[in-house]
């Protein structure tokens, strides 16, 4: 187990405090045992494990069930299992408490954030809302409870056009908090809507001049990006979709060869769909370093999920009055997108 793994397990487990890094080390069993280890614990504890395809490649493999926000949320809304292990981000996490409370629910590691949920607080909604009283608050799921609670209607990438479509054409719409979701959205729905000022770190990075040179370099290729990018990158793609759009695209599209601008994490389940097809993840600004892989949802490890259910902590625990104001949106949400899958 590396240091940095070490330090936030450390840090996650407050029980722990009193050991040495050594000592914690000692706690977890290493390769083959520990995919056993947690196999076992799984049984032991009735648990499921629910991972986003974001999540490192070991983990979308040991995972009961992979899928985008919406298919998670969904699945640890009708989970029979008594603990729910969320290999994703802390919002994914919580929402999935929102939805199941009776269930115990705990995620690798608390610092898995994401910077559209730090951007936007239910405190900036609260003043949005003054400032414009008829308007409907529409907020993608990528945000804190505290958030979901100041909203009207939560949406997800694989849903938000079918519910801004539905929304009542009189009234203005407050779209938080990812500013190019919410342009990318502008377009397709033609609905003005009022956008908050957030982004994702990630599909910011992506560098349009440097895509443009990779399509030029591979005339044959398609670009598809998640709408969370730019739209200077948007414009160039092929095909704009959630995460679970963008893996059935490239498994059914007859073209041979993707450029990927989105997480790097889901060409480890597009390459299970569809071995036979090139995929090239798309350039980011900084020549450097690997920015297309998203920092917080890489905090998850394996000896990290071990720890999480063996020890049943870091526990998501949210006070009532706030889990049902919080709900209330989300199940807006479910009943808007019974056709999505
Ligand atoms: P999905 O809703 O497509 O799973 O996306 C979640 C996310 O965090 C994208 O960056
Ligand atoms: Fe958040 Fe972006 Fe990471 Fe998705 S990829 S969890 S939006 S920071």
């Amino acid at each position: 187990m590396s240091t940095e793994t070490l330090n936030t397990a450390k840090a996650n487990l407050p029980v722990f405090g009193f050991l040495k890094f050594k000592d914690l080390d000692l706690l977890v069993p290493k390769g083959k045992d520990l995919m056993n280890a947690i196999l076992e614990l799984k049984k032991e504890k009735n648990a499921v494990i629910l991972a986003h395809y974001y999540q490192p490649a070991e983990i979308q493999d040991i995972a009961d069930f992979l899928g985008d926000s919406l298919q998670l949320a969904r699945q640890a809304k009708d989970t029979n299992a008594d603990m729910i292990a969320f290999c994703g981000v802390h919002f994914m996490a919580e929402a999935a408490k929102i939805l199941n409370p009776a269930k115990k629910v705990v995620l690798p590691d608390t610092m898995a954030g994401c910077s559209l949920a730090d951007g936007c607080s239910g405190e900036g909604l609260r003043k949005m809302r003054k400032e414009f009283p008829n308007a409907i608050i529409a907020t993608y799921i990528n945000c804190n409870a505290e958030t979901k609670a100041e909203s009207d209607i939560i949406v997800t990438s694989s849903n938000a056009e079918i519910i801004i479509n539905s929304l009542p054409k009189d009234r203005p719409i407050i779209f938080a908090p990812d500013k190019n979701l919410g342009k990318y959205l502008m377009k397709k729905t033609g609905r003005d809507m009022i956008l908050w000022d957030g982004s994702c770190i990630v599909h910011e990075a992506f560098s349009m001049e440097r895509i443009a040179k990779q399509l030029a370099e591979h005339p044959g290729a398609k670009l598809i990006a998640h709408p969370e990018s730019e739209t200077a990158v948007l414009e160039l793609a092929h095909f704009i979709g959630s995460t679970s759009a963008l893996l059935n695209y490239v498994e059914k599209d007859d073209c041979q060869e993707f450029i990927i601008a989105t997480e790097e994490g889901i060409l480890h389940e597009m390459k299970k769909r569809a071995p036979e097809k090139t995929l090239i993840p798309a350039l980011v600004f900084d020549e450097s370093c690997n920015c297309s892989e998203c920092f917080y949802m890489k905090r998850n490890t394996l000896e990290k999920l071990y720890l999480c259910m063996k020890y049943e902590l870091p526990e998501i625990i949210i006070e009532e009055e706030l889990r049902l104001k919080a709900l209330k949106p989300i199940e807006a949400m479910l009943e808007l997108s019974k056709t999505v899958k």
